[in-house]
């Protein structure tokens, strides 16, 4: 028998490339093992309320005793961390970086490696695609029932691939009721569809103000997708100490049927 024939240097390093592909894959779905369903919020538009609705689905899934992460990964405005006022990063432990807890909610978000608030970061797919690879296998996820994901909004490539990288369980579609939102919410739908993805269901913000009611459902019908509930605008969103779902009672009460509708969809899709 030959012996095997020495490997050029080219496919050497090819080699360790894969290798090391293969065992930072590893490591992550170590990492991540014990999470139970990854929900992404997403939507078409900034300023819809992705950050409202991620924080305070996170604290009301916590107060109906769920155990809860939070990953902030809007890479480009990362601010689930103002909204919670959460001051203090990550502490760390051997290797892990132990994320802080606020109203039983853990939180990692790519605000904690920024220099500065104000700093806008410009991250390119190979960088984004690192860097939440890192935060990933780094963070002590710990195995919470839920992991909330607030996504970059969109259909460029920040979006595109952070939701490749974290291989998430399905969406949350936020939209207001006006028709420009509706329509950008229906392309990101269509993309996700295209990425075999599923949506758990549509939230309709900023309902019943000028907006008017009703274009979240309407969405939902045309699309078939469940429709998970509507919040209204409402001042108890502003400067309050707590997240408006603590704070008032009808914003609670707004945010536990949407909470109630998720849970019965994630747990439809697991059958
Ligand atoms: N239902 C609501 N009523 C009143 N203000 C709201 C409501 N939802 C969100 N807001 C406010 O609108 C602004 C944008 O919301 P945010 O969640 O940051 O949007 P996004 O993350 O999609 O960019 C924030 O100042 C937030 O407090
Ligand atoms: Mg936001």
């Amino acid at each position: 028998m030959s012996s095997p024939r020495k490997l050029t240097p080219q496919e050497e390093a090819r080699l360790a490339q894969v290798r090391s592909n293969f065992q930072e894959r590893r490591r992550i779905s170590e990492s991540l093992e014990g999470i139970g369903t990854r929900i992404g919020v997403y939507s078409g538009k900034g300023g819809v309320g992705k950050t409202t609705v991620a924080t305070n689905l996170s604290v009301i899934l916590a107060a109906q005793d769920k155990e809860v992460s939070l990953f902030d990964c809007d890479i480009d405005c990362p601010n689930v961390t103002q909204v919670l006022r959460i001051s203090e990063g990550p502490v760390q432990n051997g290797e892990k970086l132990v994320p802080p807890s606020r109203f039983g909610v853990k939180v990692m978000s790519m605000a904690f490696f920024q220099d500065n608030e104000d700093e806008a970061i410009v991250w390119r797919g190979p960088m984004i695609h690192n860097a939440i690879n890192q935060f990933l296998h780094s963070t002590e996820w710990g195995s919470p029932d839920y992991m909330v994901v607030d996504l970059p909004p969109g259909t460029s490539d920040a979006p595109l691939t952070v939701m490749q990288t974290l291989n998430l369980d399905g969406f949350v579609i936020v939209t207001t009721p006006h028709e420009l939102a509706v329509l950008d919410a229906k392309r990101s739908i269509n993309m996700i569809k295209k990425m075999n993805l599923k949506v758990f269901g549509i939230v309709e913000n900023l309902s019943g103000g000028v907006f008017g009611t009703g274009g979240g459902q309407a969405l939902a019908e045309e699309m078939g997708i469940p429709f998970l509930g509507a919040l209204t605008m409402s001042a108890d969103y502003m400067n309050s100490k707590l997240p408006a779902s603590l704070e008032s009672d009808e914003v609670g009460a707004e945010f536990t049927a949407i909470s109630e509708a998720l849970q019965a969809q994630v747990e439809a899709s697991k059958k």
